[in-house]
């Protein structure tokens, strides 16, 4: 099969056999208010240093305060966080209205309740179909030591717990 036989939703259905975690990923827009998005396409790169990488796409508001951005939080969430994932897939006036979320070290929107949290500085963003691929460098983690995830694979969500 070569890349002209190869149609949109085929390729969707393909990818969704791929299961993935879930992140919610944030920085801050021009005028330093916080913005977030749920990304699946979250993972990590390279171990050394450490490097992660995503993609956003075009209709996300927050492309462009992410294509300015030097530096992103990525939240990877558990498995009691669906609620929290499908909101920031949404297009809410403001996301973290409700949230009693904090400034971080590097002065990033850092979310209550995660999984993991990495603070990253971007290091590359590259354009990628009609997407921007963002290269991280880990620059701090935080851990809560879950043995549970969210988890995404055929278009739905479902978790995994080790514990
Ligand atoms: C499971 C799931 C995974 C998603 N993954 C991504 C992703 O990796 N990159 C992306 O740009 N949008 C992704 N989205 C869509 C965004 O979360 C959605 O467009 C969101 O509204 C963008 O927020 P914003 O408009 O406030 O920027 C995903 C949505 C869902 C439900």
């Amino acid at each position: 099969m070569n890349d002209e036989s190869v149609d949109e939703s085929a390729f969707r259905r393909a990818c969704g056999n791929f299961p993935t975690g879930i992140a919610v990923i944030t920085t801050l827009d021009d005028d330093a208010r916080p913005v977030g998005l749920t990304a699946s396409s979250f993972t990590s790169a390279a171990l050394s240093p450490p490097m992660v990488l995503w993609t956003i796409g075009p209709h996300a508001r927050s492309f462009d305060s992410f294509s300015r951005a030097s530096h992103y939080a990525v939240h990877v969430l558990h498995k009691e966080q669906q609620a929290l994932a499908a909101h920031f897939a949404g297009c809410g006036e403001d996301k973290f209205a409700r949230l009693d979320w904090q400034t971080g070290a590097q002065g990033l929107p850092i979310l209550p309740d995660f999984s993991v949290c990495m603070e990253c500085a971007v290091e590359d963003v590259h354009p990628c179909g009609n997407q921007k691929l963002m290269i991280g460098r880990v620059i701090n983690i935080i851990s809560r030591n879950r043995e549970d995830a969210l988890v995404y694979f055929h278009s739905e969500f479902h978790y995994l717990d080790r514990s």
